[in-house]
């Protein structure tokens, strides 16, 4: 079968992630976690003090480090996932807190963070056989990927599903906490200047609200084998 793009986009903690890991395991194709990305900047940021627990932040020397700030994956041999580092280190763990995430949208709304990570996507991505999440992969960074998908759920069932994360790794917090982040976060990644999050105009919305891992990826390979199909009709009518 052909290999292509998959671009996934979509709101905080509607399950990006779990379903790109799910389909690229399926697929056997590579998976680029671009919000971890943006999360490596930012803990490096706030390593350096360049941003506070507040959300005060010094962009312009942020912008200064960026030539200092290395960012790769690479697979963890124990749980076969991609972690991230950030000039050599694992950040893996440190990333996924919540003070990281409440800081990350503010990060990401530098235009010349952007820039750089972007150019690293398309770098990383350059090759099909690959799934990437994120916020502005099919308007942005690929915006000629041959399949996209927007993701949305219930705010209830998105904070829920945070809270269990959290929790598993120790970290616990109020659902009202967890809530306000969302909507926070939410709020930033709709309204910044630089590739806001929005739907591109053909990406297929997927609502998981009320679907399993299972539907969920389900749909995703029939999407992907309507594709070939169509992609096999047009050539035999050339
Ligand atoms: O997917 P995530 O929650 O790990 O993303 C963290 C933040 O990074 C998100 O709030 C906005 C930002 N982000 C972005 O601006 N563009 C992307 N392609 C991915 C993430």
């Amino acid at each position: 079968m052909q290999k292509i793009t998959i671009a996934i986009d979509g709101f905080s903690s509607c399950g990006k992630s779990t379903l790109a890991k799910a389909l690229a395991q399926k697929l056997g194709y590579h998976y680029i976690d671009t919000g971890a990305m943006y999360r490596a900047v930012t803990w490096f940021a706030y390593q350096n003090g360049f941003i506070k627990e507040d959300g005060s932040m010094d962009g312009e020397a942020i912008v200064a480090a960026l030539p200092v700030i290395d960012i790769r994956f690479a697979i963890n041999a124990e749980t076969h996932n991609s972690d991230v580092y950030l000039n050599d280190v694992n950040v893996e763990h440190e990333i996924r807190s919540m003070l990281v995430s409440k800081l990350v949208s503010k990060v990401s709304t530098i235009k010349e963070v952007r820039h750089k990570m972007v150019a690293l996507q398309r770098t990383m991505g350059g090759k099909k056989g690959v799934v990437l999440d994120g916020r502005d992969i099919g308007t942005h960074v690929f915006p000629k990927a041959e399949l996209k998908l927007f993701m949305t759920a219930d705010y209830d069932i998105r904070a829920k599903r945070r809270l269990d994360e959290y929790s598993s790794k120790g970290q616990y917090f109020s659902l009202e906490e967890v809530l306000h982040s969302l909507k926070e976060r939410d709020h930033e990644d709709l309204t910044r200047k630089e590739n806001p999050l929005i739907k591109a105009d053909d990406a297929v919305i997927l609502d998981n609200s009320e679907l399993n891992r299972e539907e969920q990826l389900e749909f995703v390979l029939k999407l992907i084998s309507d594709l070939q199909f169509i992609s096999r009709q047009e050539q035999s009518h050339h």
